[in-house]
């Protein structure tokens, strides 16, 4: 497996391939892996003939007093990792080389991001569109793998993909869940032992929203207190949002009807979980 942080070195790496006639999967990440980042390449690899995964945490999709200087970093640990499940190649560009001095074009995606993290995170997913259209260039994959546990950033991507004519196929899986329940998360090595204990909460509160559904509750506002009550009786958890929107616009809901997105974001001190679950009737 190779570690690759020129970005014409990556270009040019692919380029081969595909005149070879090879596929390339695709998983865009900020480092740091867990098993959700490591299924992602399992299924890219069984799916194409060679995978690429970035590590690169975007300064673009920091706010101000976010998380950006403390975010996790461990190259060693994330290439023993991504090898274990098949990658083979690594791109671990710079800032300097991704953002030079002059810098000045961004992808922006309407509507789509004006809720849920959006509207906590001001800025936020015009980062992540910004940052993984530029990886796109780059690595001009066949198929990209993302996960579903960043429900919003999906369909984002998704939007933009489709609204660019990007010619790639995007592929969302699955939320990987520790034995509690708890998604997993990069940032869930920010928590400390009792917060740990507590973030299953999100879970739980998702799977209340559904077995309320499933006894024929209908109204968002009462799933919602419901959910509410259930996170707040966690020590230390303070609801950033708590939303039930529909899949495509997520837009919040009057009544549950079809397919819809129960989403939460809850804060344990600094840390800020998200997770999300599909509820249909
Ligand atoms: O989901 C993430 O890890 C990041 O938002 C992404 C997609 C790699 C862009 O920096």
């Amino acid at each position: 497996m190779q570690v690759v942080r020129e970005l014409d070195v990556v270009k040019e790496i692919i380029r081969d391939l595909k005149n070879k006639g090879m596929t390339v999967g695709f998983v865009p990440t900020m480092g740091f892996l867990h098993e959700g980042h490591l299924s992602l390449v399992r299924t890219a690899k069984s799916e194409n003939d060679f995978v690429v995964i970035s590590i690169f945490v975007n300064p673009l999709q920091f706010g101000v007093g976010e998380d950006f200087e403390r975010y996790p970093r461990d190259l060693e640990r994330d290439r023993e990792l991504a090898d274990s499940a098949g990658c083979d190649l690594i791109f671990v560009p710079a800032a300097k080389d991704m953002y030079p001095p002059g810098y000045a074009t961004f992808v922006d995606v309407d509507r789509l991001t004006e809720g849920l993290c959006g509207a906590s995170r001001p800025g936020h997913f015009r980062g992540v569109t910004t940052v993984v259209a530029k990886l796109f260039n780059l690595v001009s994959p066949h198929k990209a793998y993302f996960g579903q546990k960043d429900a919003q950033q999906a369909l984002v991507l998704k939007k933009m993909v489709q609204d660019l004519n990007m010619d790639l196929d995007l592929f969302i899986l699955p939320t990987v869940r520790e034995a509690d329940g708890l998604a997993m998360s990069s940032r869930n090595k920010y928590l400390n032992s009792g917060e740990r204990e507590e973030a299953p909460v999100l879970y739980k509160s998702l799977l209340l929203a559904r077995e309320l559904v499933a006894r024929g509750e209908r109204d968002p506002l009462i799933i919602g207190k419901n959910m509410e009550d259930l996170i707040c009786s966690a020590r230390g958890a303070v609801v950033d949002y708590l939303e039930i929107v529909d899949t495509e616009e997520l837009k919040p809901l009057k009544s549950i009807k079809g397919r819809c997105l129960v989403a939460v974001a809850v804060k344990f001190g600094t840390t800020r979980l998200i997770d999300n679950i599909f509820v249909e009737v």
